[in-house]
């Protein structure tokens, strides 16, 4: 090739380039595979290696050019890049509303009514970023700095793809296209001054497929999108810039003739669809609104939808879309009166940790939740926050009582990101991994190269599962919208260590889980709700204590009826005083209760006497739970002298009514179930296929009634 058709080529080559660049960053269309792009750049780099004189600071070979550099240099910006006042309510915006008629009326006649529209823009989270172009060529990137001087970026600007390093060449076609007919527009764009501003982000995507990476190689992890864009950019070596792959969205052109600003574009939404034609990324879904009701309506849709964009966004910009008045409105302080941040609710903020709890997962690994001093966050009561593990707590130096900062990033679960030192008392606590699993209390152990401690008993987490799954059971609280898939998702999410967490979930908590929607949240909390107040004997059998079946629960609730008279309200107990009644009972006295051998008195002492089972307790207590009082605990204080005044059990499947059906029938009658068959068993209900019950009541000389027999008694005893 000659020197001339070389210079052809490399032109060609990069015209062709830029059209892909353009079609996949600004576009998001890929109109030719990521192989083949590499290979035209290949052949770019080979032909400009050859014939150096042809390199041009605009060819995609140059995106990263340069070494590592020691230090920024400053940069003074044309016009200082300004902040933003911020509005968290509606009201806010009304307000700002009212100031800004107010104030364009009051600098002109008396009935001056001002009219304009509003741009309502997604407020991007990363680093602001101002872009000098000269004669059509990117000159210069740099960072907000204080607004009037930040720094000279540009080796780590130039690797971002999204930003284009020389101007898409524009013509009077193009600017009609979009309702423009100043042509000294098309003149600046060749040989004047434009500053473009706008937002440098790193992709939610990104992020994730950064982060998996460092994962895999032990680095250290980016904490969240903007710390990435932000440390991708201020860092000094534009290799590392490249990897990051970030991203730009314009938010601001400034055109200067004479170094002076010119307002020739006319209003945001075209200086918008202008920067699109010069070969920038901008946000499609920003939107003209005619008043603020639309503006109400675009903050709502997307501070509800803001999860299904791949970037973060904190808010939403609203400008006035005429520029004539930006001037005419001026500034106050460091930010403009043409514009507002309309932010979202905090998806941070800062609380207490009260205490650790460490929860047993599927495979025995012990996870430290911190629990938090409940604290709103992005609407939601937050009250609790995985820490990860022991790692996770020694990079953050946290303690219990440290103050510190937690964040809810998207719609994922809130964590704690930092803890405030400096406003440590002394009276912190180190936070220790236990020596005892607290659900099972088998010895904790450390595998050899494991972050993780885990109990050592293989069967623990099945223990807690299989307990929770027996709280909502049936015959317990009865919860049919919480089956053991659910109950493992919560555990999983740190959501619920014990039953008693149930109680605490808050809507919003469900919301972000997979299995949940806004029904089936409403249903679990309502489902909650409602058990409340529960049923004395049904709640002491949902409590789990070993040995302790619905019968035992039933003896144990008549046996203590006496002990709370004093105590109740409509036959309702407070769960706190059935605890201190529970906590007076010798275990002495529980072997008195009047079919408990040793085996279950020991049982139910040793329960309500665990520590790990008196922090389920206390909790209890600190939800309010009641407990109900049915007529046959008062019934049983007084045994009447029928026949049913008798102790009675069953055995083996009845045909014409279920068992809990048959023991209602008895216990409203006046008679006993017993949990065990012993002598102080009067009658064995005997249905199809009987099990060892049978035998057992024969050997002791206990009477045994058949189904037919037991109907008869009903009848006769029921209809008296
Ligand atoms: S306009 C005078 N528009 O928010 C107006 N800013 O809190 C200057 N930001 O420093 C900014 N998205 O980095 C504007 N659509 C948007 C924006 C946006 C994000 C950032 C920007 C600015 C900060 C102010």
């Amino acid at each position: 090739m000659t020197k001339k058709e070389i210079k052809n080529r490399i032109e060609k080559l990069k015209q062709e380039i830029n059209i892909h660049r353009y079609n996949y960053h600004v576009l998001d269309k890929e109109s030719i595979s990521e192989a083949a792009l590499d290979s035209l750049k290949n052949e770019l780099f080979k032909l400009e290696q050859e014939s150096p004189e042809f390199i041009s600071p605009d060819s995609p070979t140059q995106r990263v050019g340069g070494q590592a550099v020691d230090k920024f240099e400053k940069s003074t910006h044309f016009s200082p890049m300004l902040s933003l006042f911020d509005a968290f309510s509606r009201d806010d915006m009304l307000l700002w509303q009212e100031r800004l008629g107010r104030f364009l009326s009051d600098n002109k006649e008396i009935n001056f009514q001002p009219n304009w529209n509003y741009y309502a823009e997604l407020k991007l989270d990363g680093l602001a970023v101002n872009l000098k172009y000269q004669n059509g060529m990117l000159v210069k990137g740099s960072s907000r700095g204080d607004g009037k001087v930040g720094e000279n970026i540009s080796s780590n600007i130039r690797t971002i793809d999204s930003i284009p390093l020389a101007l898409q060449a524009l013509g009077e076609d193009d600017l009609k296209k979009i309702g423009l007919n100043d042509k000294s527009i098309l003149k600046i764009i060749k040989s004047g001054l434009i500053e473009v501003r706008g937002e440098a982000i790193m992709t939610k995507k990104r992020l994730e497929k950064i982060n998996s990476l460092y994962l895999k190689e032990s680095k250290p992890l980016l904490a969240n999108t903007r710390n990435a864009a932000a440390g991708s950019l201020r860092q000094l070596d534009p290799r590392l810039a490249a990897e990051r792959k970030l991203q730009f969205y314009v938010y601001d052109l400034i055109f200067y003739e004479d170094k002076k600003k010119k307002n020739i574009l006319t209003s945001r939404q075209k200086a918008e669809k202008l920067a699109m034609l010069l070969g920038f990324k901008v946000v499609q879904h920003n939107k003209l609104c005619k008043n603020l009701e639309e503006v109400f309506d675009f903050h709502k849709y997307w501070e509800k939808n803001k999860k299904k964009l791949d970037f973060n966004i904190d808010g939403v910009v609203v400008k006035i879309n005429e520029l004539k008045w930006w001037d005419t409105l001026g500034i106050v302080g460091k930010a403009p009166r043409y514009a507002m941040a309309y932010k979202f609710p905090a998806e941070q903020a800062t609380t207490k940790i009260n205490d650790i709890v460490w929860q047993v997962g599927r495979t025995g690994i012990l996870t430290p939740t911190a629990i938090l001093e409940p604290v709103n966050l992005s609407g939601a009561i937050i009250s609790r926050s995985t820490l990860h593990n022991m790692d996770e707590i020694d990079r953050l130096d946290v303690k219990i009582g440290d103050t510190v900062i937690i964040e809810r990033a998207g719609d994922v679960i809130p964590k704690v990101i930092s803890v405030l030192k400096n406003l440590r008392s002394g009276s912190e606590q180190k936070i220790c991994t236990p020596k005892k699993c607290p659900i099972c209390d088998s010895n904790v152990i450390k595998i050899d190269n494991e972050v993780a401690f885990r109990c050592s008993n293989l069967r623990c987490y099945a223990v807690n599962l299989r307990q929770i799954t027996h709280f909502v059971s049936k015959n317990a609280l009865d919860i049919d919208s919480l089956g053991p898939k659910i109950i493992e998702q919560l555990l999983r999410e740190g959501l619920i260590g014990d039953f008693a967490d149930l109680y605490s979930i808050k809507k919003e908590d469900l919301l972000i889980l997979e299995r949940f929607a806004e029904k089936s949240a409403d249903n679990f909390i309502e489902a909650m709700n409602s058990k409340r107040k529960v049923d004395l004997s049904r709640f002491i059998y949902a409590l789990g204590i070993r040995h302790v079946g619905q019968e035992s629960a039933e003896a144990l609730s008549d046996y203590i009826y006496p002990l709370i008279k004093g105590k109740t309200k409509n036959n309702q107990l407070d769960f706190n005083d059935f605890i201190e009644v529970i906590l007076s009972l010798e275990a002495e006295k529980l072997k008195d209760i009047e079919d408990f051998g040793p085996i279950v008195s020991k049982s139910i002492y040793a329960f309500f006497r665990d520590e790990h089972n008196l922090k389920i307790l206390k909790k209890l207590i600190e939800v309010d739970i009641k407990l109900l009082l049915k007529n046959s605990n008062i019934n049983n204080l007084n045994k009447n002298k029928n026949v049913f005044a008798k102790n009675f059990l069953l055995t083996g499947t009845l045909n014409s009514l279920t068992r809990e059906a048959a023991k209602a029938k008895i216990k409203e009658l006046g008679g006993k179930v017993l949990p065990s068959v012993s002598k102080k068993l009067d009658f064995l209900i005997v249905g199809d296929n009987p099990g060892g019950k049978l035998d057992k009541a024969r050997s002791l000389d206990v009477k045994v009634l058949s189904e037919k027999e037991f109907l008869g008694l009903i009848n006769f005893y029921g209809n008296k």
